[in-house]
């Protein structure tokens, strides 16, 4: 099983970045954990992260040809990228969106995603270990689906 996990804007400053909102982890610390369990759960793991919204664009396009499924966390393009959300629908990919903060407990603009309604589901709220808990339900989804 091969899995892709994107991370959006700002997410490369994570534990330096508003750590009251966003916890002390870093997302090198968050990749670690999320690769160990990929291992134990026999995934593959390619890990992402980018700050422009072409380039996520183009990682979403290449998954059609490199993932069975993703766990996403677009960051502030949740809110407002029709150019992810299109991406997301051409290559129609089973995914998990992930937030570490809890958007919907948020300012209005962060409760809306662009993306939330092509997810399996959405994980918020839980931090860094959000990853792991959506990293579960992926593969437990994958694992069903494919019988
Ligand atoms: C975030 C929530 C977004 O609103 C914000 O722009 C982020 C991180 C989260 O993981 O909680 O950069 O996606």
């Amino acid at each position: 099983m091969r899995l892709t996990v994107l991370n959006g804007p700002n997410l490369n400053l994570l534990g330096q970045r508003e750590p009251e909102v966003y916890g002390t982890a870093t997302l090198g610390d968050i990749e670690y954990l999320v690769r160990e369990r990929a291992r134990e759960l026999g995934a593959e793991l390619d890990w992402q992260q980018t700050n422009d919204e072409g380039r996520f664009v183009e990682l979403v396009q290449g998954m059609a040809a490199r993932a069975d499924g993703a766990l996403i966390n677009a960051a502030a393009f949740t809110h407002t990228s029709l150019a992810i959300r299109d991406a997301l629908l051409a290559v129609d990919i089973p995914f998990v969106e992930v937030h570490l903060s809890n958007i919907f407990a948020r300012e209005p603009e962060r409760r809306r995603s662009v993306l939330a309604d092509l997810a399996v589901g959405v994980v918020a709220g839980f931090g860094g270990t959000g990853y792991l808990l959506a990293l579960e339900a992926l593969v437990r989804h994958l694992k069903a689906r494919a019988g």
